[in-house]
């Protein structure tokens, strides 16, 4: 019963392929998973509703509403419910309407809904798996942190030879198993995160800015995510992207507003990791109009902005957690642990420009953590995902979030 007790979602759309999900709704229940059925329109046409719902032990849901009562199938319930949502087999035209957030069935409106990992099993004409556009969507969803269990190849339902049949109910079973056994725990946290430069501008056209292209904040982001821990990610102008049901993103510009809204935000969470390349200096006024050349010195006033940091160091409450950077070019460990108490930190990470890889826009970084008592904790160079995974594991230990 390597399943016991998960809530699974099987979603099933038009595919020839419709028929093993009987076996495979039966196989889950064979391990212990209480299983939903959701179907498509179209697939009723290849499975009865009747057979899944026998198999599944539950009422097969395939429209907004029962059409006999009126009764509201909730989609948005559904999605609570579920410890993973299962789309087998997956068409082009399903896979397609997920990438692009389409929502004309209840399956799609489930999908969006959802708050649980989603795994899809693709089946169709080798072509069509193919083709470039069904494969830019499985990117874009696999992105998205959409698991997708390859199809496997041989003989298809055209009589063609190819990649396309949808994997066999056992494996797709085992690789669920694989999975919900790779997730963490979940931890009940929300954490603030900033991430990337900020722009101060001088006119329309011009602004002081830094070389943070934002990697470390969001992988940073991204690592909370796995570990279940909700993450509200203030960032600066960069150009990643990330989508996760537990992530709220708000873009800003400025020092200012990347203030304001990190103070709002931190008043209802338990942590924050500062890590966005905030400017220090912003001009005294910026102009409406593009500033001219006129062969002469310019001279540009600036004032510090505010320290965000430093602020949420003030108003910090005994339960939360407040994690710095210290980007540092010389005296590092010094300035550092400088930084630490000044800003009333926990912890702080030390990354050095003077490291080669480490730092600005690298996919790589060298960290060193540092906390209260002065202690250090220094890591080699490693890819800036797994850099995060380090920061985030330090915090989880240290902020003890897997013990409550
Ligand atoms: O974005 P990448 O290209 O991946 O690069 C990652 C990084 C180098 C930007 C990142 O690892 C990093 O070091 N971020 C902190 C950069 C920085 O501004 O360091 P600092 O030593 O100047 O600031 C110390 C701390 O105070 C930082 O947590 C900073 O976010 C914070 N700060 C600084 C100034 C300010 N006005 N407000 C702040 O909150």
């Amino acid at each position: 019963m390597r399943l016991q007790g998960k809530k699974i979602i099987l979603g099933i759309t038009g595919s020839i392929a419709a028929y093993k999900s009987a076996f495979l709704a039966r196989l889950l229940i064979k391990e212990g998973a209480m299983v939903k059925v959701v179907m498509t329109p179209l697939a009723k046409e290849f499975i009865t509703p009747v057979t899944m719902a026998t198999l599944s032990q539950n009422t097969v849901l395939c429209d907004f509403f029962n059409h006999d009562n009126g009764d509201w199938n909730s989609h948005v319930e559904l999605g609570l419910w579920a410890d993973i949502m299962l789309v087998a087999p997956a068409s082009a035209n399903t896979l397609a309407k997920m990438a692009h957030g389409i929502a004309d069935n209840l399956l799609l409106t489930t999908y969006l809904s959802v708050r649980c990992p989603v795994m899809v099993a693709p089946a169709m004409d080798m072509d069509m798996f193919s083709h470039p556009a069904t494969q830019d969507n499985l990117q874009l969803l696999q992105k998205r942190n959409v698991q997708v269990i390859e199809p496997a190849s041989g003989e298809l339902a055209s009589k063609l030879q190819g990649k396309g049949r949808m994997e066999e109910p056992e494996k797709i079973v085992d690789a669920l198993v694989v999975f919900l056994g790779q997730q963490k725990k979940k931890i009940n946290k929300h954490v603030l995160v900033t991430a990337g430069p900020t722009y101060e501008p001088i006119d329309p056209v011009r602004f002081i800015g830094n070389h943070s292209s934002g990697k470390m904040g969001y992988a940073i982001a991204s690592e909370l995510l796995k570990n279940g821990i909700k993450v509200s990610l203030v960032s600066g102008p960069v150009s990643l992207q990330l989508s996760h049901p537990l992530l709220e993103t708000i873009p800003v510009n400025t020092a200012q507003e990347m203030f304001e809204t990190s103070a709002q935000i931190f008043e209802n969470c338990d942590g924050a990791i500062m890590c966005a390349a905030v400017a220090d200096f912003t001009p005294v006024t910026s102009l409406d109009e593009k500033i001219k050349r006129k062969g002469e010195l310019l001279h540009l006033q600036l004032k510090p902005t505010t320290d965000i940091a430093a602020e949420m160091g003030k108003r910090k409450r005994h339960n939360q957690v407040l994690v710095g950077f210290a980007l540092e070019t010389n005296n590092e460990l010094t300035h550092a642990i400088q930084k630490l108490h000044k800003k009333n930190l926990d912890f702080i990470v030390l990354n050095s420009l003077a490291q080669p890889g480490a730092g600005f826009k690298h996919d790589t970084n060298k960290i060193t953590i540092i906390d209260k008592e002065g202690k250090q904790y220094p890591f080699s160079l490693k890819s800036k995902t797994d850099v995060a995974s380090d920061i985030v594991n330090y915090l989880i230990q240290y902020a003890r979030y897997d013990q409550d």
